[in-house]
Formats: C-alpha cells, sequence, structure tokens
C-alpha cells in the first residue's frame, strides 16, 4: 500500500501574496490501493465520488498527460488540515493525487515536473511549493512555468495559528480583492518582502514585525475573517509578527516566545504551534 502524507502550508506569509508560502508540520495522510473500480474513504460525503474528490482529479490529471491508463485505486484519507482556513487543504489534495499517480506510472515524472503540474492544476504556486519542496519557498513565473526557491529559517522562530471556526473559500477571498492597486502600495509590499528573507533567516521578531504589513490583499480581507482586529491588537502587544494565512480564515503568528498565548486564550478559537514542515513524504 502507498502512503502520501502532506503537510499544511500558509501560503503569501503577509506579504508576498501568490509568492511565497512555507511549510507547517500538521498532515493531512493518504493511503492508495490498487482496486477494481475507484473507491474513496475516509472523506467527507460530499468528496466521496470521482466527479467531487480533488484527488481523483489530481491524479486522473497526470494520468491524462502521461496518455496511459489510469489505475483505479481505493484512496484513504486522515486529515488534520481544517478545510477552508488558509492552510493549503486543497493544495494538500492536489499533491497526495499527482504524487500517487506518479508512483504507478514508476516514477516517469521528476519533483520539479510534479511540481509544474500542481501549479498548472491550483493555479498559484504558493501552496504547493512549500507542500512539495517543504520550508519557505518563494516562486517566480517565467514563460507560463514557476521557478521555486527554499530560504532558511531561524530555529528559534515558532510559527502559531489561530483557526476560527469559519471557513473562507479561496475563490470568495479573491473576489474581495480590487482589480487596481495604488503604486505606492506596491512598493509598501516590494519593500517588505524583499527583506523577508533577512528577517527569516536571523530570526529577527522585530525586523518581520516590521515587514509584516500588507497592502494587497489582507486590508480587503480581514472583514471576512471573525475577530481579526482583536486578535491583531492582542499579537500586536507582543513581540510576534501577525498576518493572515492564505486566503484565511487562519491567522499566522511568528515568534520567539509564546507570552501572548494566556492573552490569546481570551478569544476562544484553537491555536496551534507548528514546527517548519519538510516537504512531502512518499512511503
Ligand atoms: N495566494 C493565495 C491567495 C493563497 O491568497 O489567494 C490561497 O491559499
Amino acid at each position: 500500500m502507498l502512503k502520501i502524507k502532506v503537510e499544511a502550508t500558509s501560503a503569501n506569509v503577509c506579504v508576498g501574496f501568490d509568492v511565497l508560502g512555507i511549510a507547517l508540520n500538521l498532515y493531512n495522510e493518504f493511503t492508495f490501493k490498487k482496486s477494481s473500480e475507484f473507491k474513496f474513504v475516509g472523506f467527507e460525503e460530499e468528496f466521496s465520488s470521482c466527479e467531487t474528490n480533488l484527488v481523483y482529479e489530481a491524479y486522473k490529471y497526470v494520468f491524462d498527460l502521461a496518455k496511459e491508463v489510469i489505475v483505479p485505486v481505493e484512496i484513504g484519507f486522515i486529515g488534520d488540515i481544517p478545510v477552508s482556513r488558509g492552510l493549503g487543504s486543497s493544495s494538500s489534495l492536489i499533491v497526495a493525487g499527482i504524487f500517487a499517480a506518479n508512483y504507478y506510472l514508476k516514477n516517469k515524472y521528476s519533483k520539479r515536473e510534479l511540481f509544474d503540474i500542481a501549479t498548472a492544476i491550483e493555479g498559484h504556486p504558493d501552496n504547493v511549493a512549500p507542500a512539495i519542496y517543504g520550508g519557505l519557498v518563494a516562486s517566480y513565473q517565467k514563460d507560463g512555468k514557476y521557478y521555486p526557491n527554499i530560504y532558511p529559517i531561524h530555529k528559534d522562530l515558532k510559527f502559531s495559528v489561530v483557526i476560527p471556526n469559519v471557513k473562507v473559500s479561496t475563490h470568495d477571498a479573491r473576489g474581495v480583492l480590487p482589480k487596481e492597486l495604488p503604486y505606492k502600495d506596491i512598493v509598501w509590499n516590494l519593500s517588505r518582502i524583499v527583506n523577508l528573507p533577512k528577517a527569516f533567516m536571523e530570526g529577527n521578531i522585530e525586523l518581520l514585525k516590521d515587514l509584516f504589513s500588507d497592502k494587497l490583499h489582507e486590508p480587503y480581507r480581514s472583514k471576512l475573517i471573525p475577530a481579526y482586529s482583536d486578535i491583531k491588537s492582542i499579537i500586536n502587544k507582543y513581540n510576534a509578527a501577525f498576518a493572515i494565512s492564505g486566503s484565511g480564515s487562519t491567522m499566522l503568528i511568528v515568534s520567539k516566545d509564546l507570552s501572548f498565548m494566556d492573552e490569546l486564550k481570551q478569544i476562544d478559537y484553537p491555536v496551534l504551534t507548528l514546527e517548519v514542515g519538510s516537504g512531502v513524504k512518499v512511503e
């Protein structure tokens, strides 16, 4: 039996809209077993058919691309990544589907090619890149392809996620973004993203706090997230950087200590402190 473990990812990392993402050690685990027909075990009812299951879609995409006859499998799922919360649950399904297909295709495609396939399916690279490569990954696009670069993260940095009990679909969260932005807002973000790798590498929280201030998406999306302002005001009082994780509703906190936890507990949302992930595992 094939087992694939895919980590949660926090896309954007505040100022890196559609560019930066980080892998975190919260997992979705998938099993694949050859079968006479497709079966979906452990998925929510709405994802229990070929028509609605994104793992299947991604799996089929790779067989179609390879022009090979699809191998029917029973797909088992145990998931810890919450759905539609800005922690890369969709990209975990895509990554599992394409890596499983590649296994049955006797590793026809390299990891790099699988990354190209994953970005073609997802449309943006900032979840699938860290889900595949692990760590903090920045991707850029050239001639329709994305190119990922991995940056070091200081070992003392801690990544906490606050997960509201509210789903936000990426589609809806992209829908609230303006069609155009003032030049000064772009420059604001550019000046921050260029300095971000230094802050992560040095574990420099003061710098991270300054740099975690986005003008491209966060001001428009914050209204979709209950208690966003309350949580942000709490975190701003401490030595910690705060941002929306992906398109929300989860919020990401980067810090060296967890001194904010007691006060954060007043807001009744689950908070997890996670390690940086190391990328997809195929066993
Ligand atoms: N960069 C994407 C967005 C990530 O913010 O819409 C979605 O998870």
